[in-house]
């Protein structure tokens, strides 16, 4: 891997600055004002596909955001890695908590300030680098597909069919995704699994039109009152959810399968510390890494309503409003959660309001194998750029579309992540290390001289 280090070495600082210019496209894929970045995104994904080697790239359209594909088809008899990434980003609300503006990207002390810097631009852009040194070196030992997709912040909801019309063009020996976090930058980890998720709204209504709080407060139901109730019904004193028939599928780990889990260093103090938080919450029976990993959650991510403006304002509202997630584990399924979630909500609504529940996106969980070929692979890449053994870990996080590869492709998925969690990804600040960036750089060649060994 002489050649191939040197030429990264070389050009680090080039592919830092090539970074920099797509973190300065503002792609965010919930919000339809930024359309026409997101598209030019895809553009400049295209561009820099085809500048590191890449042939037949292309912006495909689908009913919504582009997916950019490009391939390196070198000898049909060496093994095909396919990868997947996302160049869409979240929103980067809210504004006034950036140090800095989320597309002007910073470089402070080693990180890489700007939405979409470790989630995902950084990390997929770390395989279009290292495509370019391996093909610049001649040192590719597999084909290369590479898929990099504008919708997956908002549910890769046109992505489904894409694969399923692309099928031929996509098959692979397996998938590659740099899009999760390792447990430290000295302790590296390979994500093993990854949670489904059901995302849906609800809505309460009570009287036909706001009221005046003074005139009809006491006598006539406030939504907003009512769905707190509702919300916090949700979860009993276990922090267990209520929700008939919910945890029926839940996959039960092992002991010995917790034990594996729990040789992760994790330390509480320095969680809670971190998070300014006076105690952690969850699931009785279950330690924090479980509780955000393995175990199913049911969580609001917005509740809104009534008057929110400045001042007072002496008001029973006509609705209330939220947003909810639930994280899934293997084998829930999101369609049998949605509908478990909108009959026991509906049941739960007393007569006084009606209650509409609106299923937004969602996704089946994901578990990867470790005693295959591609994670022995990943596992030695590691272990050659850390000095150390990359630790199999359960992660939280969702990418639905992972499940989906293997229902359609039959193609099980590598996590190879290198951000941390403390990358700030949704959320004010994000970053990513300069470390993460190079690390991921020099590593994935590796990944890809062992898999095209070990495939056989
Ligand atoms: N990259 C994340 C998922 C992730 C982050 C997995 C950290 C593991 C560790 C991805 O972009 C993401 O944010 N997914 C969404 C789901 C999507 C349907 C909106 C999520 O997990 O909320
Ligand atoms: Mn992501
Ligand atoms: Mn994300």
């Amino acid at each position: 891997m002489k050649s191939v280090d040197e030429y990264i070495e070389a050009n680090k600082d080039r592919f830092l600055e090539e970074l920099l210019g797509l973190l300065r496209i503002p792609s965010v894929s919930a919000d339809p004002k930024y359309k026409e970045d997101v598209a030019r995104c895809a553009e400049a994904v295209k561009q820099r596909m085809e500048e590191a080697g890449l042939e037949k790239v292309e912006v495909c359209t689908t009913p919504g955001n582009p997916v950019v594909y490009g391939e390196k088809i070198t000898d049909p008899s060496w093994p095909t890695v396919l990868v997947y990434g996302h160049y869409d980003v979240q929103p980067p609300d809210p504004l006034d908590l950036w140090d800095s503006p989320p597309f002007e990207p910073v470089v402070k002390d080693g990180m890489i300030y700007a939405r979409g810097s470790a989630d995902d631009k950084g990390q997929f852009y770390m395989h279009v680098k290292a495509v370019e040194a391996m093909v610049r070196t001649g040192s590719l030992a597999c084909n290369v597909k590479m898929m990099i997709e504008g919708e997956e912040e908002v549910g890769s909801v046109n992505l489904g069919n894409f694969v399923k019309a692309n099928k031929a063009r996509l098959a692979a020996d397996v998938i590659l995704i740099s899009d999760t976090s390792m447990l430290a930058n000295d302790v590296p980890s390979i994500n093993t699994g990854l949670r489904g998720l059901s995302y849906l709204e609800v809505e309460v209504t009570g009287p036909d039109r706001d009221l005046h709080s003074g005139v009809y407060g006491g006598a006539v139901a406030n939504p907003i009152n009512v769905l707190c109730d509702l919300i916090s019904s949700l979860h009993d004193q276990d922090r267990r959810i209520t929700i008939p028939g919910f945890y029926d599928a839940v996959q039960e780990l092992s002991a010995a399968e917790r034990a594996e889990l729990a040789k992760a260093p994790f330390d509480e103090k320095a969680y809670m510390a971190d998070l300014g938080i006076g105690a952690v919450q969850g699931e009785k029976g279950y330690t924090t890494p479980e509780r955000s990993s393995i175990r199913p959650t049911l969580d609001v991510n917005g509740i809104w309503g009534g008057y929110t403006g400045e001042g007072a304002k002496t008001v029973l509202p006509s609705k209330a409003h939220a947003k909810i997630s639930m994280r899934l584990v293997p084998d829930q399924k999101n369609e049998a959660i949605i509908r478990l979630f909108k009959e026991h909500f509906e049941r739960i609504a007393p007569p006084c309001v009606r209650v509409e529940v609106k299923p937004l996106h969602g996704g089946e969980a994901a578990v990867t194998p470790t005693d295959s070929p591609a994670y022995r692979a990943a596992s030695l890449a590691m272990e050659e750029t850390f000095g150390k053994k990359p630790i199999p870990t359960r992660g939280g996080g969702s990418i639905p579309i992972v499940a989906l590869f293997e229902e359609v492709l039959g193609l099980k998925t590598i996590l190879f992540g290198f951000g941390l969690d403390s990358d700030n990804i949704h959320s004010p600040n994000e970053r990513y290390g300069i470390f993460n960036y190079m690390k991921g750089i020099t590593t994935i060649p590796r990944f890809f001289k062992h898999f095209a060994e070990l495939h056989g």
